[in-house]
């Protein structure tokens, strides 16, 4: 089976796929023109997408009708149209669970970067400007004792939830499309709707996943709802917030600080005013860049890809719906 992988991945994955006797196909530019990405993926049966700079949308599938399987390196997936794979019994594969502790990680980093103004401090004593002790100077905030509100309670909230809870006893409360019960009782969350998710985190931080209808959900009015004084973490997706929005809830007082790992655009416009911030800490979606994370996304991506090509089922797929009806 020919499979087009879009940009080389750690070598456990590369190596499952060579020995499952894949026939590799890898672009020698790292940074493919959509023109380019478009006639690798014509001539594959399959491809494995890094990244989410190219959209596997209705016109994709289209221009690509020989395509059979998508294995994502990623556990997003908002940039397939699934439905559209679905119609056309397309699995689409993604890489859950390994990243979940990575990325809860840098959550929980930007965290503690905002409520102690790491980046600011950091800045500073890199132009030169480390001043004498200053009793009122750049004072940030603690977080024993606070309310994080967890947006999106699955697998990567639920880590970022636990490690606030053992580093400073926070009180977990959360906000989800359905209830997550189990979560609920292990760490002792309580589910709120989102109007009191806003109302009462001291940090809220996002971890849902994206999807069309969350585009721009923190918005002006969602910030002006939520607690004077509140951090604003995301680790999602950027399309979740209105990035010129919260510069002016950061401005205006109306929350406190951000920490983000993604935003939209992405990569950053150099020029955007959030960058000069005080009380931001903003990183280019490092979120799964660990070595154990990324081996980890490298072998279930090629698992699945493997699966496919023996007829079975991908053991992550977005869509198993699909092998139902066959
Ligand atoms: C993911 O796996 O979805 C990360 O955000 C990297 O794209």
């Amino acid at each position: 089976m020919k499979v087009f992988i879009t940009k080389k991945i750690p070598e456990t994955g590369m190596k499952m796929l060579e020995e499952a006797g894949m026939d590799i196909i890898l672009p020698e530019s790292q940074d493919l023109t959509r023109y380019e990405w478009l006639e690798y993926c014509r001539d594959a049966d399959a491809v494995l997408n890094v990244g989410s700079r190219f959209r596997y949308d209705r016109a994709f599938f289209e221009r690509c009708p020989d395509i059979q399987a998508i294995a994502l390196y990623s556990v997003g997936f908002d940039h397939v149209d699934v439905w559209e794979a679905s119609r056309r019994n397309i699995p689409v594969g993604n890489t859950p669970d390994v990243l979940s502790r990575a990325t809860s990680d840098v959550a929980f980093l930007l965290m503690q970067s905002v409520a102690r103004r790491a980046s600011y401090n950091f800045e500073k004593v890199r132009a030169g400007n480390w001043t004498d002790f200053d009793p009122m100077h750049a004072l940030g905030q603690e977080l024993y004792g606070k309310t994080l509100g967890i947006f999106g309670l699955g697998r990567i909230g639920f880590e970022m939830a636990l490690k606030a809870q053992r580093a400073f006893d926070m009180k977990i409360v959360y906000h989800n499309r359905h209830r997550n019960e189990k979560s609920e009782k292990l760490l002792d969350a309580q589910y709120v709707s989102f109007d009191e998710l806003l109302e009462v985190s001291d940090v809220l931080s996002v971890h849902a996943s994206f999807s069309p209808d969350h585009r721009g959900i923190f918005n002006r009015s969602v910030f002006e709802r939520m607690k004077p004084g509140a951090i604003f973490i995301n680790t999602a997706r950027g399309g979740f917030h209105q990035q010129e929005d919260l510069y002016e809830a950061l401005v205006s007082g109306q929350i406190w600080g951000a920490g983000l790992d993604v935003t939209d655009p992405e990569p950053m416009l150099p020029d955007d005013p959030l960058l000069q911030h005080s009380r931001v800490c903003i990183l280019p979606h490092i979120g799964s860049a660990t070595r154990e994370a990324r081996n980890g996304m490298a072998r279930i991506a090629a698992l699945n890809i493997i699966a496919y090509s023996q007829g079975e089922i991908m053991p992550y797929c977005v869509n198993p719906e699909i092998y139902s009806r066959r």
